[in-house]
């Protein structure tokens, strides 16, 4: 396994998908520029759902239409259905994510549908990507707690990451929604997913409601993976998922892996900047440690 850590930088989409208030879309392309010249390499850009469910990301299109498009970076969008796939097509995605969890309950709140029905419903999203050559990832949601069943079985977990594998998801993302997992537990699931999903197939999405991410991170590096999802100034949540809240701050993770003598290719200065941009932006102070650790007062 190489140094090399591939970040997936979440904050414009998870972590604007859950403020209170509704960004301009001219900030979200801000937001999205600034942190593709940090050297991010992968900046999961906004979201094709329903505008009922997220009105925070209703202007999608034209967010994904103003960024600039730097070469070498990717920006996938999250789709839940046909329609979304083809609003992202419009305007030239070439990378999605399709996204179910481990929970019947969870998934029914937040798509709508059971577990079984999400994944029929992209089957036809993945036939159209295959024949446009599309990129999709998949996120399995509550792989170590849901807010509403309480514990999730580590076969569900396997059993949701090895279907999206299968029907052609290149990368699958174990999401942490509600952050409870701890260390010893989110290695366990890892390494009983990796057993059916080839360990360079995933990824991981650590929520930090209960202070965990880095710890988990730390016990899921150590067993192997090199893909990380993380969100700048530690925003983030899911609407649909009772308690969640910020992701693992970008910032941070890139400290510790930097610290651990693992390359990211991301400049954390320029990072602190535009994390420390976000939170004024946010009008409120930032999660990350290592920005207020940095801050000049
Ligand atoms: P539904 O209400 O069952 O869908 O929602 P529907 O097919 O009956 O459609 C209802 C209406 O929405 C219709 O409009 C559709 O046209 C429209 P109406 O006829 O009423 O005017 N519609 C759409 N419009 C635009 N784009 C679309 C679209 N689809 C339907 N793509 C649906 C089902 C999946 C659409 C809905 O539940 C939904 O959009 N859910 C998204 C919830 C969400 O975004 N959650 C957060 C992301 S997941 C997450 O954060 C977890 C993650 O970070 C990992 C982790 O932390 O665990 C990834
Ligand atoms: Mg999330």
């Amino acid at each position: 396994m190489s140094d090399f850590v591939r970040i997936v930088e979440v904050g414009p989409r998870d972590g604007l998908q859950n403020e209170k208030t509704i960004i301009a879309t001219a900030d979200k392309i801000a937001l999205i520029n600034r942190l593709s010249a940090t050297g991010l390499p992968v900046i999961e850009a906004t979201s094709f759902v329903s505008p009922k469910w997220v009105p925070q990301l209703a202007d999608a299109a034209d967010v994904y239409r103003g960024i600039t498009k730097r070469s070498g970076v990717d920006y996938p969008v999250l789709v839940p259905n046909l329609q979304g796939y083809e609003r992202a097509r419009e305007v030239g995605v070439s990378h999605i994510a399709v996204f179910s969890a481990a929970s019947e309950s969870f998934n029914r709140k937040n798509i709508n549908a059971s577990i079984e029905e999400s994944l029929a419903r992209f089957a036809p999203v993945m036939v159209r990507a295959r024949a446009d050559g599309v990129r999709v990832r998949g996120y399995v949601s509550t792989v170590l707690g849901c807010p509403y069943q309480g514990d999730v079985d580590v076969a569900d977990v396997v059993r949701v990451a090895s279907a999206l594998h299968q029907m052609g998801c290149e990368e699958v993302s174990l999401g942490d929604t509600i952050g409870t997992g701890t260390p010893t537990k989110a290695r366990a699931m890892l390494r009983a997913v990796a057993g059916e999903v080839p360990m360079k197939a995933l990824a991981v999405h650590f929520h930090d409601t209960y202070g965990q991410a880095l710890a988990n991170i730390l016990a899921c590096i150590e067993e192997g993976v090199r893909v990380v999802d993380a969100a700048v100034s530690g925003t983030g949540g899911c609407p649909y998922a009772k308690g969640a809240s910020g992701n693992v701050a970008t910032e941070d993770a890139v400290y510790m892996l930097h610290g651990m003598g693992m390359s990211t290719g991301v400049d954390l200065d320029s990072l602190v900047d535009t994390g420390r941009w976000l939170a004024a932006l946010l009008g409120r102070e930032t999660s990350s440690k290592v920005t207020r650790a940095r801050s000049p007062d």
